[in-house]
């Protein structure tokens, strides 16, 4: 395991230890790479009352997050790296499951960012928010686990793979990933079934309809959400050697993949 003991050694990442916000760094900027200015916006509009609509637009979120979480505590790592770190909500329950590890969380969002530092301030010893885009991220040293939840569809298909290769690089060999994302089904009358289903979910939930009708847009104009048998087929072909399914709702799912890297 590489314990990050000075926050600074995170390669070509300008941060400051006890979470407090960072520059942009990489050679992005809001306007280029995957998080473009419509997505800012949306993870802005997002982040005003995240806890309350996350669960309007994903109708099992809280057992979305409790099977992740709980899948990345079962492993026990010293280091984490949580990609997509959003609000600090979902990192603080990490930080609670598991007491011992260090946490890397990354997000391209300038206000996701400085929410998650607030909320992180009671445990900012061992955490460390960076504001940066996962694509261009360069980490010096090797992780005990990755976590991402509902982040990776914003990636484009195209660079997923060299982003799961990357991944799996800076995971320890015998890492884990824990991977929970939407998903796109194959057959269009199952995938409109799926949207129709949320959408009226979402509303029902009592979600604003025009971040209803926002959120779809996203979707359907700007993610890149894969079928599950694409996402594993994809993890496999980015060097991890197992990619299950451990849950699956509602157009939700969460995988686990093991490492198969050659990192250190
Ligand atoms: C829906 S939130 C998920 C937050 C949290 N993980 C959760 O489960 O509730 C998605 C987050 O991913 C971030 N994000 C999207 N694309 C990203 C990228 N390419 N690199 C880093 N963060 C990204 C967004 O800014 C946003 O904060």
């Amino acid at each position: 395991m590489t314990r990050p003991d000075d926050h600074t050694a995170v390669a070509g990442v300008r941060h400051a230890r006890g979470g407090t916000p960072v520059e942009y760094v990489g050679e992005s900027d809001h306007g280029e790479g995957t998080v473009n200015q419509a997505a800012h916006d949306y993870y802005a509009a997002l982040q005003r009352d995240y806890d309350t609509m996350i669960r309007q637009l994903v109708p099992r979120y809280d057992e979305m997050v409790e099977c992740a979480v709980g899948l990345l505590a079962h492993s026990a790592p010293l280091s984490v790296l949580d990609i997509g770190t959003g609000t600090g909500t979902v990192t603080k329950r990490i930080a609670s499951r598991v007491p011992d590890a260090h946490i890397t969380g990354v997000d391209a969002s300038p206000a996701m960012v400085q929410d998650a530092t607030d909320r992180l301030a009671g445990v900012a010893e061992r955490v460390t928010v960076l504001h940066c885009d996962i694509e261009d991220f360069a980490p010096d040293h090797t992780f005990d686990a990755g976590f991402s939840n509902l982040v990776l569809h914003n990636v484009p298909t195209t660079t997923k793979t060299d982003l799961l290769r990357n991944l799996s690089s800076w995971l320890h060999p015998r890492a884990v990933l824990v991977w929970g994302d939407l998903i796109r089904f194959d057959a269009p009358e199952l995938q409109q079934s799926a949207v129709s289903a949320r959408c009226a979910f979402a509303l029902a939930a009592g979600c604003d309809p025009a971040f209803v009708e926002e959120n779809f847009r996203k979707e359907s104009a700007d993610d890149h959400p894969l079928s599950v048998d694409a996402m594993r087929v994809m993890a496999l072909a980015g060097g991890f050697a197992s990619a299950d399914v451990v849950w699956a709702r509602d157009g939700f799912v969460v995988l686990y993949l093991r490492n198969g890297g050659t990192s250190p």
